[in-house]
């Protein structure tokens, strides 16, 4: 963070942040409203107020357009604080700012304007955009090197100074060269926003009412306009899902960065899909084409091998996952435990040291440690109305193709017979078998073959 970034979230100014969300995204041609749509697990929504918290917001207030309740919802899950107003008209940004006159009428140090379907502004960026405000500016804008400009407000400047926005439809042709782009975000001086958003009008190609005129207005009453700058992929906004998975592939990319360089190891990045809470220890690895959905934590050492889906699950440290697993919410596996191939397990502790190797299914239940399910081990957790719990004891083993018709429990030290139903609790270091006896019937296969070709 630079230095007058740093000030402006250490000096404790308060904050009150607006974030947008009333677009109605039919380029998305989706039943799901835009700003709910997800990247790296999450609803775009969703990060742009969490970094407007991380950036120092004491206050958010979220726009939405009418009967959005939805969007509303959303951002209260989010933001439990967070005050919800409606744009019942959409009239332009700043009209939508102003949507929430009721919150810029209570007393803060900085407002900053935030989009909820621009996801990828970091917290170090929107306090680098407060900044300027701590040493006296009015207004400052975030700017952008656009690859193209066209379609973007241009920021013009004379030496540092900004003097307007101008957008792409009211621009002339001199203006229209200008690279410099304008991202949509902004801070405004508290004390002067409600002043300079209610004095701006609609005369324009659009006639709407432009947030971005807010930079002619401060600086026609001799107030001072800061520009902060920032990449042009952190500031991408998304009205399609073409750019949906453009941002989405941003995001991934940072994620996979942040992982390796705290000490992961991934032999193919471009092919881990990471959630935004992805959490990995050290010295873990992750073979190519690993899914983490929402809420795993993997710590040191763990490896997770090829083609596997995690998902609300732990993986303890020195454990192995994979190929070809899946872990669905509530799977917590020990230390040094294994999951191997095709296996799934949900809702289940696994104990330190225990093994599932192959082809199993472990849902709603408890493995104790170092036990050792066969192949094809089965939990039978659901009766078609309820699930039951399955307990298997330390030490156990469980032969393979073994069904385990919850509730049951097999107790520590036992064995169970491969191919077995069992349906009754193990007592400690038994031995159960509950499968049909073999009949061997010798020369039986002669006669019948001679039966089928001797019958003329
Ligand atoms: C806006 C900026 C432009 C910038 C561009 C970046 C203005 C006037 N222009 O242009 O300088 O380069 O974003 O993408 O601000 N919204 C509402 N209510 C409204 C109008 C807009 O909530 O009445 C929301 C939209 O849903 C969207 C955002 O504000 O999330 C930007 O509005 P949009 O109409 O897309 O503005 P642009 O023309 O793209
Ligand atoms: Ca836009």
């Amino acid at each position: 963070m630079t230095e007058p970034a740093k000030r402006a979230t250490e000096t404790r100014r308060s904050c009150l942040a607006l974030v947008l969300a009333a677009g109605e995204g039919t380029r998305m041609r989706s039943g799901t409203p835009k700003v709910l749509h997800h990247v790296a697990g999450r609803a775009m929504l969703a990060h742009a107020l969490a970094a407007v918290r991380a950036a120092g917001a004491d206050r958010i207030a979220v726009v939405v357009g009418p009967g959005r309740e939805d969007v509303a919802a959303a951002a209260r899950a989010e933001s439990p604080d967070a005050a919800i107003f409606v744009q019942s008209e959409r009239l332009g940004t700043a009209h939508a700012v102003l949507a929430a006159r009721a919150a810029l009428e209570e007393a803060a140090d900085d407002v900053v304007v935030a989009y909820a379907d621009t996801p990828l502004v970091e917290p170090q960026t929107l306090a680098r955009l407060r900044a300027p405000l701590a040493d006296g500016a009015a207004v400052t804008v975030l700017g952008f090197e656009a690859a193209d400009p066209a379609g973007y407000g241009r920021i013009l400047r004379e030496g540092d100074a900004v003097l307007a926005i101008r957008e792409d439809k009211d621009a002339s042709e001199a203006e229209r060269a200008t690279t410099l782009c304008n991202a949509g975000l902004m801070a405004l001086s508290g004390a002067q926003a409600l002043s300079l958003l209610d004095a701006i009008g609609n005369a324009n190609a659009k006639g709407e009412y432009y947030l971005t005129d807010a930079v002619e207005i401060a600086r026609a009453r001799g107030l001072a306009v800061a520009c902060a700058t920032a990449p042009e992929d952190e500031v991408q906004g998304v009205n399609d899902r073409v750019q949906l998975a453009l941002v989405e592939r941003t995001l991934q990319r940072r994620l996979r960065e942040a992982a390796m360089r705290a000490g992961v190891t991934m032999i193919d990045p471009d092919s881990v899909f990471l959630a935004h809470d992805t959490v990995l220890g050290r010295d873990v690895t992750i073979e190519p084409n690993v899914v983490f959905g929402p809420g795993v934590m993997v710590e040191d050492r763990a490896t997770i091998h090829a083609f596997s889906h995690l998902e609300g699950a732990r993986v303890a440290s020195g454990a192995t996952v994979g190929p070809f697993a899946r872990l669905r919410p509530g799977a917590d596996i020990g230390e040094k435990a294994k999951v191997g191939n095709f296996v799934e397990v949900k809702k289940a502790k696994v104990g330190r040291g225990a093994k599932l190797p192959h082809l199993s299914y472990v849902g709603d239940a408890e493995i104790g440690a170092k036990a050792n399910l066969g192949a094809g081990t089965i939990t039978c957790n659901y009766d078609g109305f309820d699930k039951h719990l399955t307990r298997v004891g330390e030490g156990a083993f469980v032969g393979s193709n073994a069904s385990l018709v919850a509730p049951v429990s097999v107790g520590a030290g036992a064995y169970v017979g491969s191919g077995s139903v069992v349906t009754q609790d193990v007592p400690e270091n038994a031995l159960a078998v509950g499968r049909a006896r073999q009949v061997v019937k010798p020369g039986w296969a002669e006669s019948f073959r001679r039966w089928k070709t001797d019958a003329t």
